[in-house]
This record gives C-alpha cells, sequence and structure tokens, in this order.
C-alpha cells in the first residue's frame, strides 16, 4: 500500500537576517506562509531504496543518497528501527533551487508519507527531530499555514491568520544556490561595515506588525510589510530579478519581493482575479520562464488520497 503526501511551497513574507553563528549558519528572523504550489511525494514499500522524479522541471535535483528525501526516508528509519525498504516518488511543481523551499518540502513530505507507512503517529517526535537536522526550511513545511521562524530558521512558531492572499510567483531561466546567495550577502554586510542585525529586537517587530495583518486578508496592508534582507544578494547575483520586481510593480503588484534566497520573485495582488491578469502579462512580456498563480495561507505536508493528486 502507497502513501500519498502533498506538500506546499513557501514565501517568505519577511526575512531578517542576523550575524553568523558558530554553526556557519546565519540567525535568521522570518515570517513563512505556505502558498498553494504543491509537490507530492508518493512513498511506496520496495525491496530497498529508490527515487523516482517526474514533473515540470527536475534537472539539477540529486538523484542518490544526497537527495533530501531519501536522506529524511533514511533518518527515519534508523531513529524508528526499521529498514529504508521504500521507494519515493517526486512529482515536482515547487520550482528546483528556487528560494521557495522545494527540497525542504520533499523531505517534509517524505518524513510524513514514511511515518505513515512505517506505522508511526504523524506526530512522533522522531519526525519533527530528523526534520529539524535536515534543513532550515524542513519544520515549516511540516506546519505550513503562517509562522515565524527564528534559530536557523528551523525553530517555528505557528502565526494565527485566517486571511486569504493571492500571489504570482515568477520563476527564473536558471535557480539559485542558497550558499551563494548567503555569501554575497556576506560580502555585501562586510563592504558597508555595518553590525549585524539584532534578530530579537527585529522578531518583537514582526510580531507586533503582522499579528492582525494576517487575519484581516488585505492585501493592501500586507504590501508595506513585506521585506526580504536577502534581496540585495540575489539581485546582485541576477540583475535581471530587477527588472521582472519592476515589471510586475508597473503592472499593478501590491507588493513584490525575491522569495527567500530566490530568483522565483512573488507579486502580492489584491484578488484571484488580479493575480490571473498580472500572471497572463508577466508570461506575455517574456521576462520569466514559467508564471504561476497560488494562494495562501495553506496547510502543511498532507496525506492525501492519491485521486485528489491528480
Ligand atoms: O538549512 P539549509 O540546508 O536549507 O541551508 C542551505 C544553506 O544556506 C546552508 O548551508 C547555508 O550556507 C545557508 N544558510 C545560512 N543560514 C541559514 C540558513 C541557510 O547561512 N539560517
Amino acid at each position: 500500500m502507497s502513501v500519498t503526501v502533498r506538500v506546499p511551497a513557501k514565501v517568505n513574507l519577511h526575512l531578517g537576517v542576523g550575524g553568523v553563528r558558530a554553526d556557519g549558519f546565519h540567525e535568521l528572523v522570518t515570517v513563512f506562509q505556505a502558498v498553494s504550489l504543491y509537490d507530492i511525494v508518493e512513498a511506496t514499500p520496495a525491496a530497498s531504496l529508490g527515487l523516482t522524479l517526474t514533473g515540470a522541471d527536475t534537472r539539477g535535483i540529486p538523484q542518490g543518497t544526497d537527495n533530501l528525501a531519501l536522506r529524511a526516508a533514511v533518518q527515519l528509519a534508523e531513529r524508528l528501527g526499521v529498514e529504508p525498504a521504500v521507494h519515493l516518488r517526486i512529482d515536482k511543481q515547487i520550482p528546483v533551487a528556487g528560494g521557495m523551499a522545494g527540497g525542504s518540502a520533499d523531505a517534509a513530505a517524505a518524513l510524513v508519507a514514511c511515518a505513515r507507512l512505517w506505522g508511526a503517529d504523524t506526530d512522533h517526535p522522531a519526525i519533527a527531530e530528523v526534520a529539524e537536522r535536515l534543513g532550515s526550511d524542513v519544520p515549516f513545511a511540516l506546519s505550513g499555514g503562517n509562522a515565524l521562524g527564528t534559530g536557523r530558521g528551523e525553530r517555528i512558531t505557528p502565526l494565527a491568520g485566517h486571511g486569504r492572499f493571492h500571489w504570482v510567483l515568477a520563476e527564473a531561466e536558471q535557480g539559485l544556490s542558497t550558499p551563494l546567495v548567503f555569501g554575497e550577502f556576506d560580502r555585501r554586510a562586510a563592504r558597508a561595515g555595518a553590525p549585524a542585525a539584532d534578530t530579537g529586537q527585529h522578531r518583537t517587530a514582526l510580531l507586533r506588525s503582522f499579528a492582525d495583518v494576517l487575519d484581516s486578508g488585505e492585501a493592501a496592508r500586507l504590501a508595506p510589510l513585506l521585506g526580504n534582507d536577502l534581496q540585495d544578494a540575489a539581485l546582485a547575483l541576477r540583475p535581471e530579478l530587477d527588472a521582472t520586481l519592476r515589471l510586475g510593480r508597473r503592472a499593478g503588484a501590491l507588493g513584490a519581493l525575491v522569495s527567500g534566497s530566490g530568483p522565483t520573485c512573488a507579486f502580492l495582488t489584491e484578488g484571484a482575479a488580479s493575480a490571473a491578469d498580472l500572471s497572463e502579462f508577466l508570461l506575455g512580456s517574456g521576462c520569466c520562464r514559467a508564471v504561476r498563480t497560488a494562494h495562501g495561507p495553506v496547510p502543511g505536508a498532507t496525506v492525501i488520497d492519491p485521486a485528489d493528486a491528480a
């Protein structure tokens, strides 16, 4: 019997970057929103560990045991004391190396699917432990919704908010490496000579400003709160993204920012109809490889009926 899990991409509504820690990671304070752009991961019992990748664009995804979803399966099996005898089939819609946590999403989905396959509860503590170890964005992909992320991004505090927001997501021709973007951020910070941002103060300010806005569903109130400390670094590495952001703003987006470490650009719109219009316009402009509309927040990795994955 297979288990099928649907897992969302994320947008960082706000991403504040602090100093570099002893382990080389940056201290972060971020507001995540899970959006309705999904990967599907199906776990099937098999004689040995295996992986099949399908979807819009699977270029650059590791196929071996360095694949994050396979690592998730292996580490969970070890922790539960079972054999990692599972075949994972990943159908990818989330852009690869796009700043939308696609790899982390697949790892989170693999954890939920394998836990179910191996008879562990979906809230078994091993899932959260392995998730934290695997990557900074994996715990959020499990929880979904809106959340504050601190530490290196892996410490999640859910944020209430029932308002629905509408996004247009413009995918770039080529992905961007997250470590490369953080490296560029560090070089720029060193050149500017400014002290690292105080993430504690930032956290308090973010909690205060996002509190009712996420519940209101009013895009015009969310737009001024959007921000990304990694954006200038991503634009320095990919100057053409600046034109994409300007184009979207001129065409009516209420807010525009690079998602996470990029290069996907996220545009906040008034509603579903304006998102569809902007999407069509951006696609026609030829500025990007693909354009999607999505809404958020949506739940994190969830077991579904395979018929709903089609
Ligand atoms: O945790 P994850 O594997 O997603 O991180 C990928 C890379 O991004 C890290 O190896 C590191 O170079 C950079 N990173 C960072 N600080 C963070 C998160 C990620 O420097 N808080």
